[in-house]
């Protein structure tokens, strides 16, 4: 099943991904069918070597930038587990709330690798990042760093920021997930940002003001864009330079490289992503008689995405006239909701019977979740022979799946477990009842 000229985010499946002499899945060595009966189904399944091979592949794209300083953006897959492989990998880390940020701080990582991201940062986040010295604050608005000065004032900090800015670049991808366009919800205005350096640069006892930061969506496939984005910050960091005699020592160019969920994706590999974005510096910034910049990037999808397989049994199936097949499965919407909220499509095969069962059969089944939606349908049309309790495998939920999901219809989030060198243990337990009634209360009138 492997295609090893394929770098790690063009493959649908993980790197250890292999069947063994039972005609089994294996993952990281351990056969799915034995992590089945260990841990229980659904199951979210994550491939230690395939998240280090793809942190690799970056740093490999990176290797002839003097000075690059990858990131991950936690907001794909965070669980302290995750943070501390992410911290071993050399990488900072991108967060995005008060939870992604204690997770980030509880698992070792020093404030100076870590960005808050959000487009409505409260002012306890805000609080929390300065009084964390060193955590730098990716700005959003021009009010939002009228608040940053305020807090720096009142703990008397020195705060190193980075502005986001609108480039007004569009990505081809899912309109959902796009953030570069004109009239996106997240970043500065380019006709505000002017007045925004002006003001960090007026307050630079409390502010330090690093760079730029731009990210233009997720799921890109193709590099042009990105390209864009380098020409334009280029462009702005000359200007101001010229206008405020300060040249800014920080580029963030965000992350967004998109994976293959099916075997017809095709997005540039990621370590041609980050040497063509970091060449594109090296040429772009010089030939505006600009020092090369600390370089960031923060891929969270093509780091994490590959990495994760969804493990489900199949209950009952059901035939209807007109040959509408549904294979029911004991997971669905609430442990992956990518498929519902933008028709995202995904590879699934019978792990309990790899070779000669997938796409074969005379049927096309429609792999259903189990949730109380129609629109609840993982895999949209797939011919597999399967039958009532085989295991159905779900390649490339590693990102956004987790850390997406809910409890619809009081369920509770399955356990994942991740896996290495034939060892699995598990690095977030399965929810019960217990937690899914632990933060009820019940008024006084009723109880
Ligand atoms: C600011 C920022 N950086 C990085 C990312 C990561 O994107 P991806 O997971 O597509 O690489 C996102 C995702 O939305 C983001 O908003």
């Amino acid at each position: 099943m492997k295609d090893n000229s394929l770098t790690v985010n063009q493959r649908v499946e993980p790197l250890t991904a292999a069947v063994n002499e039972k005609n089994h899945l294996t993952l990281g060595g351990i056969d799915v069918v034995e992590l089945a009966a260990e841990f229980g189904t659904p199951l979210w399944i994550i491939c230690e070597d395939t998240i280090r091979a793809a942190a690799q592949a970056i740093w490999e794209g990176l290797k002839d930038y003097p000075n690059a300083t990858p990131s991950y953006a936690g907001k794909a897959f965070l669980c302290l587990a995750m943070a501390a492989l992410v911290k071993d990998l050399n990488f900072g880390i991108d967060v995005v709330s008060e939870g992604e940020l204690v997770t980030a701080l509880q698992a070792g990582f020093s404030p100076e690798k870590i960005f808050l991201h959000g487009n409505n940062k409260s002012l306890e986040e805000l609080t929390m990042a300065i009084s964390n010295a060193g955590v730098k604050i990716v700005v959003d608005s021009l009010s939002e760093l009228e608040d940053i000065i305020d807090l720096a004032q009142r703990y008397k900090r020195r705060v190193p920021v980075m502005l986001r800015i609108i480039p007004g670049i569009d990505l081809d991808t899912h309109d959902h997930i796009k953030t570069g366009h004109s009239t996106s919800k997240f970043g500065i205005p380019l006709d505000e940002l002017e007045r925004t350096v002006e003001m960090a640069l007026e307050h630079t006892e409390h502010i330090n003001l690093l760079g730029l930061h731009a990210h233009i969506g997720s799921q890109g496939m193709d590099l042009p864009p990105y390209l864009q984005v380098v020409e334009l910050m280029g462009d702005l960091y000359k200007s101001y330079k010229d206008k405020f005699g300060y040249e800014m020592p920080h580029l963030d160019l965000g992350g967004g490289l998109g994976i293959a969920y099916i075997a017809e994706d095709r997005p540039i590999a990621l370590n041609t992503w980050a040497r063509t974005l970091s060449d594109e510096v090296k040429r772009v910034f010089p030939a505006r008689g600009l020092k090369l910049p600390e370089l960031s990037l923060e891929p969270g999808r093509s780091i994490i995405g590959t990495a994760g397989v969804t493990l489900y049994q199949v209950g009952r199936t059901k035939e209807l006239a007109g040959g509408v097949n549904y294979l029911s499965i004991d997971g669905g919407m609430a442990d992956n909701p990518r498929p519902i909220m933008y028709q995202a499509k995904y590879t699934a095969v019978v792990a309990n019977r790899m070779a000669n069962e997938q796409n074969s059969g005379d049927k096309v089944w429609s792999i259903v979740g189990r949730y109380c939606e129609s629109g609840d349908i993982i895999v949209e049309e797939v011919k597999l022979n399967a039958k009532r309790g085989d295991l159905i495998a779900i390649f490339a939920t590693g990102a956004y799946n987790y850390s997406m999901s809910s409890n619809y219809n009081r369920t509770a989030r399955p356990a994942c477990v991740l896996v290495k060198n034939g060892k699995a243990e598990v690095i977030l337990a399965r929810e019960t009842c217990t937690d899914l009634l632990r933060q009820d209360r019940m008024p006084s009138w009723l109880a």
